[in-house]
């Protein structure tokens, strides 16, 4: 198959339960990029592996994090979505661009950092996949000539990395890979925890008041909203400030993702009114956006043989086009073709 629009990839770890803050990052972009984009979507369940302390049921999230994606609106007649480990391509490109991938350039990871440390205050061992990972997500990013990755900022030094990664083994072998750009938009690309605001909300994270995940019950969420911290700023007023008013703005950015509206239209909208009657505010749009996703999540997860028909289709197409490439890569360093 022949792509004549550019080449859209996309991924998320289905390591337990969705957050608001992945689909805002970047599953709530999915749907209309399929207009203009060649899209894949992929379910990064090896990636899913390196997390082994809180033992998660993969097969279990593989299928609820599947069934988010055509509840968000990502349509399988449009668009490739796959299981990772079903293309075993990813793996083999996963070794070969390790031996093109420098130590030093891994450990200025953030995340990388930042999951280090975690692991290490739990449990003081660290496998080397955590250290790893970038390199996998950087052979599902190149093994379909990939031109853009919508991703939440956190993955921004990723993408990069997998730029300076194809960058090397074009100068190399000649211009095997296309170099990706990540695609990042300026609200919405790092929603906040509720009540610490100054760090990403994660599905990790063991204060679970501090996420909205995607099948919370909408009294929960209107609690962790209610809860979610603002500041002391006599009169309360509300605008935009991440850095003097983040609880405020981290919670402006959640209702414009919701609703589809302008930060500055809401800010119009909202002139006057009190933290609390914001908050409410927040906490009926949320729910509504929330109930509306849930059942459309509950419709495909109730159909498991049609969640498997979905991926076995998409592994399928996904398989014929990242051997070409896997094909062109092997050519290039002299491995011998098997037939
Ligand atoms: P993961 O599963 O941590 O997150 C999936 C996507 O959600 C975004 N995201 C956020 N965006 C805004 N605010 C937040 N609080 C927030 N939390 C998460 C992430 O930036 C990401 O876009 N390694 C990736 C999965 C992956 C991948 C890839 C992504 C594997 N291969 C290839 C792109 C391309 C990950 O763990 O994402």
């Amino acid at each position: 198959m022949i792509f004549s629009k550019p080449i859209l990839f996309s991924a998320v770890q289905p390591s337990g339960n969705l957050t608001l803050g992945n689909y805002i990052g970047t599953m709530r972009h999915w749907s209309k990029m399929q207009n203009n984009y060649e899209c894949l979507y992929c379910i990064a369940d090896l990636h899913a592996l390196t997390i082994q302390e809180n033992k998660i049921d993969l097969k279990k999230s593989v299928l609820d994090t599947l069934s988010f994606y055509l509840a968000c609106g990502v349509d399988p007649n449009k668009s490739i979505i796959f299981i990772q480990s079903h293309v075993y391509q990813h793996s083999q490109l996963n070794w070969i661009l390790n031996c093109f991938s420098q130590f030093s350039e891994l450990l200025r990871m953030t995340q990388f950092k930042i999951k280090r440390k975690i692991e290490s205050d739990c449990t003081k061992k660290i496998n080397a996949a955590l250290f790893n990972y970038p390199i996998l997500m950087a052979a599902d990013i190149l093994l379909y000539q990939t031109n853009f990755v919508p991703v939440g900022r956190d993955q921004k030094q990723h993408v990069e990395l997998t730029r300076n990664i194809a960058h090397r083994f074009n100068s190399l072998y000649g211009n095997i890979f296309t170099l990706p750009k990540p695609l990042i938009t300026q609200y919405g690309s790092k929603i906040m925890s509720l009540l610490e605001p100054h760090k990403k909300m994660s599905k990790s994270d063991v204060n679970k008041n501090n996420v909205i995940f995607l099948l919370d019950d909408i009294s929960s969420v209107a609690l962790k909203i209610q809860h979610a911290l603002t500041d002391s700023e006599m009169p309360s007023k509300i605008y935009y400030d991440i850095s003097k008013k983040p609880g405020i703005s981290n919670l402006l950015e959640i209702l414009s993702a919701i609703t589809n509206k302008d930060i500055n239209i809401l800010l119009k909208e909202l002139e006057g009114i009190m933290y609390a009657e914001f908050k409410k505010i927040v906490v009926d749009c949320l729910s509504k956006f929330l109930s509306k996703l849930q059942k459309s999540y509950n419709d495909y997860r109730h159909d498991e043989s049609y969640l498997k028909k979905i991926a076995y289709e998409g592994a399928i197409k996904s398989q014929l086009r990242s051997q070409k490439t896997l094909k062109d890569i092997h050519d290039k360093l002299g491995l011998i073709p098997f037939f």
